[in-house]
């Protein structure tokens, strides 16, 4: 009978963090130098990897992609960043769909398991547009007016829904293998819009909602 020590589990725990860290570092060498609250939100965010999927490095090089990143002034900036990102991905991922549906034609429930991930993509791009505008124009509450804070990392986990949908469709048809990379890749997006927007409305001002009282 084999057991598995907790004392070696987390020594294994302790390597692979290890091994993480200098991974991390040599990318480091390499890439332009992040800004600081970029370095600041992703190191908050990917704190925990267990919970929320995705590695501090993918946080990084999401955010930095975009140049609106390198000057943003408060956390929003940078859920804004992600949830476009992911809007795009969505995007390519319903011409995939489309792609695969063509190349289906004989294949009658791969053809049906890929006409549900198209609804399910091309609603997330609907559903994120939404998102974007519910961010973008974000104010703090004047009396009952105007969103809940918790509306926003809220409106993106509506997206959860889709991405799964998706997954759990084609998983016995033959082409799940091919939208692999689009689930992963929109699964860490997802994460990352939602966990981004949280930190932005649980942070004390300057950098959470004080940033956004219009001063007079
Ligand atoms: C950001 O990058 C885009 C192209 O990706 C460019 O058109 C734009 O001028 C840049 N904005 C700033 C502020 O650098
Ligand atoms: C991240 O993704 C996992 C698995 O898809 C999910 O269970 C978890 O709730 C997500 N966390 C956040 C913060 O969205
Ligand atoms: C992340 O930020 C929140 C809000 O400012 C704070 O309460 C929390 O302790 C931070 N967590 C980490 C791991 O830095």
């Amino acid at each position: 009978m084999k057991t598995v020590q907790p004392i070696s589990l987390a020594f294994s725990g302790i390597v692979i963090i290890l091994l993480c860290t200098t991974i991390t570092a040599q990318a480091a060498d390499t890439k332009p130098i992040a800004s600081g609250i970029i370095l600041e939100a992703c190191k908050n965010v990917s704190s925990d990897f267990f919970k929320v999927r995705f590695t501090h490095d993918f946080c990084v090089s999401t955010l930095q992609s975009d140049n609106r990143s390198t000057n943003a002034k408060d956390y929003r900036i940078l859920a804004l960043v992600a949830v476009d990102t992911m809007k795009s991905q969505a995007t390519a991922a319903t011409a995939k769909v489309d792609k695969l549906i063509q190349g289906a034609t004989k294949d009658k429930t791969a053809t049906r398991a890929l006409g549900f991930c198209r609804v399910d993509y091309s609603g997330m791009v609907s559903t994120l547009e939404i998102c974007h505008d519910i961010i973008q124009s974000f104010e703090i509450r004047k009396g009952n007016e105007g969103v809940t804070p918790f509306l926003l990392p809220g409106c993106i986990e509506k997206t959860t829904k889709d991405i799964n949908d998706c997954a759990d469709k084609t998983e016995f048809a033959s082409i799940s293998v091919g939208l692999m990379k689009e689930y992963e890749d929109l699964s860490m997006l997802a994460n990352l819009s939602s966990s981004l927007l949280l930190l932005f409305i649980t942070s004390p001002p300057p950098r959470g909602l004080g940033l956004d009282i219009p001063s007079d």
